[in-house]
């Protein structure tokens, strides 16, 4: 049907912004690149595991943020202060509760994403370097628990330090530098608290978002894997030379597309 000169005058007063930021920057244009993707039809819900990843990454940096705006990283005050971010602060209670459950919450899903992954075999040519980031972002993400543990300073965090500190310590050839490295100090105190303070709020995370970022862009340009008992599973390219097999990877122009009537 035909549009209305109204509906044609409507529409374009409403794609003039939108026009004007992407003939200056391309900015949406890779917005619909990473948006709107064809992805296999039979992905199931297993598959939804990474975006509950990442939403509960973004849970974290938002409350701690929050949080961070109350916090003082020294040891005389650190204490009164999250009793007040508990008591006293508006929502308080909420926001600090739902951080420190949200970090368990976060790390069991990243291992449940890894499950699904490893169990998908979709580690498998061409997505290693996506499981690799994604190692990277494990390790990472469990430095975040391990340094924002501290930061109550009660005994619990106190002594939980103290045993992680001597684990570290008894790694070969550089865990004693690294037990060093991270107490700021020959005893835990004052310049311990502010390093893990700035690890766990500015290094850790901005590493994180970073890594995220290039774990996201791999998945957008490699696609999302088949299940294992799929025609198109993970690793079928290399295994069987299959050119239609493998679904997202036949977007990298490594093999061909997949025949017609795969995508939905
Ligand atoms: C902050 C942590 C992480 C976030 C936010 C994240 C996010 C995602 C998302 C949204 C996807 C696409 C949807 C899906 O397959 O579920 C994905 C795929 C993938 N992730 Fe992660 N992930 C994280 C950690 C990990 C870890 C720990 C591993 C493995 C060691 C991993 C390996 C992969 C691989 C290989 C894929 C491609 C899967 C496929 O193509 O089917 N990721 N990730």
């Amino acid at each position: 049907m035909a549009k209305s000169a109204r509906r044609k005058q409507i529409e374009a007063v409403a794609l003039y912004p939108v026009d004007w930021i992407e003939e200056r920057t391309g900015l949406i244009g890779y917005h619909k690149w990473f948006l709107f993707r064809k992805v296999p039809r039979d992905i199931n819900w297993m598959q939804t595991l990474g975006a509950a990843t990442l939403t509960a990454f973004i849970v974290q940096a938002v409350t701690g943020v929050v949080l961070a705006m109350y916090y003082k990283p020294d040891p005389d005050k650190a204490y009164a202060s999250i009793q007040h971010i508990t008591d006293d602060v508006f929502a308080g209670w909420l926001v600090r509760g739902m951080h420190k459950w949200g970090a368990s919450v976060f790390i069991i899903l990243m291992f449940l994403h890894m499950g699904r992954v490893f169990l998908f075999g979709a580690y498998k040519y061409p997505r290693e370097i996506n499981w690799i980031t994604g190692v990277l972002l494990l390790v990472l993400g469990m430095a975040e628990g391990f340094t924002g543990y501290l930061l109550p300073w009660d005994q619990t965090a106190y002594w939980a330090t103290v045993v992680g500190i001597n684990i570290n310590a008894t790694g070969p050839i550089v865990g004693p530098f690294l037990a060093q490295f991270l107490q700021g100090g020959t005893q835990i105190g004052p310049d311990t608290l502010s390093k893990f303070y700035s690890l766990h709020m500015l290094v850790l995370p901005g590493a994180i978002m970073a890594l995220i970022g290039l774990h996201m862009y791999l998945v957008v340009r490699l696609g999302v894997t088949s299940p294992p008992w799929s025609r198109t599973a993970a690793g079928r390219e290399r295994a069987e030379g299959d050119p239609t097999a493998g679904h997202g990877a036949g977007r990298t122009g490594l093999i061909r597309e997949p025949s017609s009537g795969e995508d939905d």
